[in-house]
């Protein structure tokens, strides 16, 4: 039986935990996909660094990632750096030579996803990225298929688990900004440079891509209002508390009457409000849709493991697709429907 050769580029939080569950999983992938997983080669930034007790071949680490995804070997390209160079020009290259990718990058998909979605239209390749918002939530894939026969209207939620982590411990304990974040960046959660979470970048392109999906439209980053968390005080935490509120970083898109609205800003919300309850680097999104009504999605939204969860699952999809010569309908014919400026209801 041929098997599935993926190049794994980047080896990091998110990275390692794909390696582990590669490893443990390696029987039940193969019985699921119906081909043996292999790991063709793992591209990093230093290739000598200490890896732990990760269970796998260090010959297989390389520092040249474009080398690697162009390697005819490889038929899956699992993308867990992050930014938008090198990572786009990799990818881009992967899509136009036919290859499978899966991606947890959300910065990019936000910037660029267009690039992205006609790359693998152009060489008719899937692309799969459920890591990219909400870590472990099975989120994208119900918006990209289960719900596609009926109409969204709103999406909201908490989408970041870091700037969760802290107003959560602000909230709790009454720690301050700095020590709750030195924690949430110990734990994994937060970006290598945590301005991407507390200045709500990180939510502001988790809400681009679910507005771009909800809403059948292309929605960038730079279309999101966005607040992040680094005005709110511990003063702020205290008050919202006496009023018997909490603070939270929503993520808020709409669609109204063929315009979409999307935006990202700390909010107070009752303490009866089931998104009032969610802690810790939990992430939850409510989706309504005309028929279906409400919708609920909770779960860990960050770390090594629950985000390497929903990357296998992509693997395992894309290995399917790929064993019966089928490719996910494409996501590039989006419409562009005009975005409402903050303000316009
Ligand atoms: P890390 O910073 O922990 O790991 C990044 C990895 O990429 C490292 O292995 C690093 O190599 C490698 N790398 C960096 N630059 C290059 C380069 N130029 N060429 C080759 N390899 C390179 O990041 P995370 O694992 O936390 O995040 C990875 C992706 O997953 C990002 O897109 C992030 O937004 C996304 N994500 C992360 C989540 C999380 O909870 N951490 C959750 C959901 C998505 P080296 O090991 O040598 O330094
Ligand atoms: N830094 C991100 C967060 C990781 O805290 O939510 C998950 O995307």
């Amino acid at each position: 039986m041929k098997s599935l050769r993926l190049a794994l580029l980047g080896c990091g939080t998110v990275g390692s935990e794909v390696v582990r569950l590669l490893h443990e999983q390696a029987s039940d992938l193969t019985a699921r996909i119906g081909a043996p997983v292999e790991l063709a080669g793992i591209a990093v930034r230093r290739s000598g660094r200490d890896r732990g007790d990760l269970p796998v071949d260090p010959a297989l680490f390389t520092t040249d990632a474009l080398g690697l995804v162009k390697r005819d070997d490889v038929d899956v390209v699992v993308e867990v750096v992050g930014g938008i160079e090198p990572a786009r020009t990799w990818l881009v290259e992967a899509l136009k030579r036919g290859k499978s990718v899966v991606t947890a990058n959300k910065a990019l998909l936000a910037e660029d996803g267009g690039t992205l979605h006609d790359a693998a239209t152009e060489g008719g390749a899937d692309l799969y990225y459920e890591a990219s918002v909400a870590g472990a939530i099975p989120l994208l894939r119900p918006l990209r298929e289960s719900l596609h026969g009926d109409r969204i209207t709103r999406v909201t939620g908490i989408v970041n688990g870091t700037t969760n982590f802290i107003l959560s411990a602000m909230d709790a304990t009454g720690a301050g900004f700095t020590e709750a974040l030195e924690e949430a960046t110990a734990l994994g959660y937060a970006e290598a440079d945590p301005t991407a979470d507390v200045e709500g970048f990180d939510a502001a392109a988790k809400a681009a891509i679910l507005a771009s999906l909800a809403f059948h439209s292309r929605v960038s980053a730079a279309d999101v209002y966005r607040e992040g968390i680094t005005e709110v005080t511990a003063a702020d935490v205290a008050s919202a508390k006496e009023m018997g509120c909490t603070i939270k970083l929503l993520c808020i898109a709409s669609q109204i009457a063929g315009s979409v609205s999307v935006r990202v800003h700390p909010a107070m919300i009752p303490r009866s409000h089931p998104l009032a309850s969610v802690g810790d680097a939990f992430n939850a999104v409510f989706v309504e849709a005309e028929a279906a009504g409400q919708l609920m999605f909770y779960g860990r939204g960050a770390g090594g493991a629950p985000t390497a969860s929903a990357v296998l699952g992509d693997i395992v999809a894309v290995g399917r697709n790929r064993l019966a010569g089928v490719r996910a309908a494409s996501e590039s014919a989006y419409a562009d429907l005009p975005i409402r400026p903050m303000g316009e209801a």
